[in-house]
């Protein structure tokens, strides 16, 4: 029989019995406060931030607990089945990370990119690398080993960049381009505006633009040699107001998979379908774009229903792997996770951050198999359940 997620939890219980107990944490609160104590401050206060009162972002969290999962017994699922197809590639489980720019800067050496990336090798926990990294495009994949990765493209207003990034993109070995639509012009956030905090603007992670001859033939100079005009040019190119010629545009330029990014309407699944979209990503950025009130999850049936045979991703909210088999349960293709793993590359880098996929793994095949669940269908079959209390997190 081969191995299970789950298995990884009896190892942590072995190495107990020898006298090694796990450096690292297993539960979120634990591992936001690890990271709230060990990022930079400005890093913390840029990765937690949201839009507006943050209502949203705490909806996103809370929505998971109005759900739940009814057990069945005497199925015992010994051996069980996570995987899933996507972009026409097998996924060894349905969770990936996703695209968090700046999530370079969270790792202890400020490579979060590469270190992430290692993880996703070690755990084939695919990795979404952000437009915005601290290494290009071409070295981060680089060290994702078999596990397929994919690239999210902020569209910029420069049409022969926004080519080239399209194209170096799947040169690269990318599997899809997950292309995000909601974040044409950036969200209204209290907490970073208050200290003026927006790294991007100081250079950081700025390595997909800076390594590209389609940005720097634009400067006098190499861009880490005049950071100000390398960044006066990124100003004058990055907001770009999107519409659905953009997305055929896009779709005109790559033989990749296309995932649109930020679809929550379901006239905008349809649209977005109709326009070149092979999947939807249905998510609210995590309550940092629009502060609209309404929970990823609410709006997840509507678009999955939309969406008929197309695969939605999706993410929002996702704190623990029982979040994701919720979120599975309605209807989503794959899950992401956001915030969590930017924190738990804080204290370790690639040890911490494979620590805590792993982690999450053993969590979510744990409840398959306690559930009765064997693969991904059966869990989808039986659905959710409406809780009576629908308790705050
Ligand atoms: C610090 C930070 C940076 C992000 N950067 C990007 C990005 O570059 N591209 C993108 O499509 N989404 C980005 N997102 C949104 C995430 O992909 C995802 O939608 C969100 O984190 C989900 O919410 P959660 O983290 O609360 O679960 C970012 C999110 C955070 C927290």
């Amino acid at each position: 029989m081969s191995e299970n997620f789950g298995d990884f939890q009896m190892g942590v219980y072995a190495a107990a019995d020898k006298g090694v107990t796990s450096r690292f944490p297993f539960d979120y609160r634990s591992i936001e406060r690890k990271a709230a104590a060990t990022l930079p401050e400005w890093v913390y206060r840029y990765v937690s931030a949201a839009a507006g009162d943050g209502r949203t972002q705490q909806a996103n969290i809370d929505a998971y607990a109005h759900y739940g999962i009814v057990p069945r017994m005497m199925v015992s699922p010994p051996q069980r089945d996570l995987s899933i197809d996507l972009f026409g590639k097998r996924l060894d489980s349905p969770i990936f990370m996703c695209p968090i720019g700046l999530v370079g800067l969270c790792s202890p050496d400020f490579q979060g990119d590469v270190a992430a990336a290692r993880a996703s090798a070690a755990t084939g926990v695919p990795f979404t690398l952000s437009t915005f990294s601290q290494a290009p495009m071409e070295d981060v994949i680089k060290q994702t080993g078999v596990t397929p990765s994919f690239f999210q493209l902020y569209l910029p207003g420069d049409r022969e960049l926004a080519a080239s990034l399209i194209g170096r993109a799947e040169a690269a070995g990318y599997s899809a381009l997950v292309v995000t639509v909601d974040t044409w012009t950036l969200g209204f956030r209290p907490s970073d505006l208050e200290r003026g905090n927006f790294p991007q603007s100081r250079g950081y992670c700025m390595e997909n633009y800076y390594s590209d001859e389609n940005f720097t033939r634009h400067l006098a100079k190499p861009p880490h040699e005049d950071q100000p005009a390398a960044l006066a040019h990124y100003a004058k190119i990055s907001a770009h107001p999107l519409t659905w010629e953009d997305l055929r545009w896009i779709r005109s330029q790559t033989t990749l998979p296309i995932a649109v990014k930020g679809i929550q309407h379901a006239d905008d699944a349809r649209m977005a379908i109709d326009n070149g979209a092979d999947v939807l990503y249905c998510t609210n950025h995590g309550g940092r774009q629009a502060n609209s009130g309404i929970p990823a999850l609410q709006l997840l049936p509507a678009v999955v229903e939309a969406a008929g045979s197309t695969p939605v991703m999706f993410d929002s909210g996702v704190r623990d792997a029982t979040d994701a088999v919720i979120a599975l349960a309605l209807g989503a293709a794959a899950v992401g996770i956001g915030r969590p793993y930017a924190y738990a590359l804080s204290y370790g880098g690639t040890e911490s951050l494979t620590h805590y996929l792993k982690s999450f793994l053993a969590e979510f095949d744990l409840m398959l198999a306690i559930c009765g669940f064997t693969d991904i269908a059966t869990l989808k079959q039986a659905g959710v359940e409406r809780t009576l209390t629908a308790g705050c997190r």
